[in-house]
């Protein structure tokens, strides 16, 4: 018996059709095999000077784990790879068994299930809370489009729930462009959420945040990871150990360690090239 899923190009049919961005494009993602995301050999050079060096990393789906790694070591580049933004000189990018990510635009990625928050909240700021979410949730129409709308029950209900997610129900017909910083990051993970991604990835996340804004934070990411895969890159460790399933150490360009937070903690390559500085 075959089963469709399987075949090489199952997933290739439709994904000329830059059109129809806004739907399935890439089949379904199948995690039969509890990975939910597969690097393997990814290199990536700029003018000769390579950024990832066979960069190798397996993602088991609903974990939450946290890369790590100094400066240059990689870390926003794999994001790039993951997201489409750079394509690798060579290796094989993998989301759940089937889809081949390297074959995909960026909107069909992101349309396939894969969210990526950058470090600069990117909110409409003389847009109210609530209304960014709405469109958020209508990014496959226009904005003229999607502001005329009516939104259904359900689509409300969606909202209300999003906002209690990330703390922000009481400010949800305030202006974005007046909440703080940590406020305005929440609203670009809720922008994110109301595509029902899989997989999130954040970069630098809690960088400027408040120490309450952080904790906050840390707790949103523990109620999100299960029904979704994170990958968070931090630098503030005290997060990290609030949060992280398991952590991976990057450096130039490659896996320098991989395991618990204290196992990583404890390895003397990672103390001399990172946390020992
Ligand atoms: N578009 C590009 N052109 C040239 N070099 C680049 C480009 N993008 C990244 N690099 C280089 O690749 C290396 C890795 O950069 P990257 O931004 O991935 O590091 P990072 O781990 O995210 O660092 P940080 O912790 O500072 O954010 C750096 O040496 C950087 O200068
Ligand atoms: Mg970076």
């Amino acid at each position: 018996m075959t089963t469709p899923s399987t075949l090489p190009d199952a997933n290739s049919q439709t994904s000329g059709n830059a059109a129809n961005y806004g739907h399935v494009v890439s089949g379904e993602l199948d995690v039969s095999h509890g990975q939910i995301l597969y690097l393997e050999d990814i290199t990536v050079s700029f003018d000769g000077f390579r950024s990832l060096n066979k960069l190798q990393l397996s993602i088991t789906d609903g974990e939450l784990r946290c890369i790590i790694g100094p400066n240059g070591a990689g870390k926003t580049t794999m994001m790039d790879v993951i997201t489409g933004k750079t394509r690798p000189d060579s290796g094989t990018v993998f989301f759940g068994q089937t889809i081949d990510l390297s074959r995909m635009t960026e909107p069909e990625i992101a349309a396939a299930g894969i969210g990526r928050k950058f470090q600069k909240p990117t909110v409409f700021e003389a847009m109210s809370v609530y209304d960014n979410l709405e469109l958020a949730m209508k990014a496959d129409k226009t904005v003229w489009a999607s502001l005329i709308a009516r939104l259904s029950g359900e689509q409300r209900d969606r909202i209300a729930a999003t906002l209690a997610r990330i703390r922000l129900t009481s400010e949800a017909h305030r202006p974005a462009g007046l909440l703080s910083h940590g406020q305005k990051q929440w609203l670009e993970i809720g922008m994110l959420l109301m595509q029902e991604p899989r997989l999130l990835l954040l970069d630098e996340p809690v960088a400027g945040m408040t120490d309450s804004e952080t904790e906050a934070t840390a707790e949103l990411f523990l109620e999100l990871a299960r029904n979704h895969t994170l990958v968070v890159v931090e630098h503030d460790m005290g997060f990290v150990e609030s949060i992280a399933d398991k952590v991976t150490v990057l450096h130039e360009g490659s896996v320098l360690a991989e395991g618990s937070l204290a196992s990583v903690q404890a390895n003397e390559r990672v103390i001399e090239v990172y946390l020992g500085r």
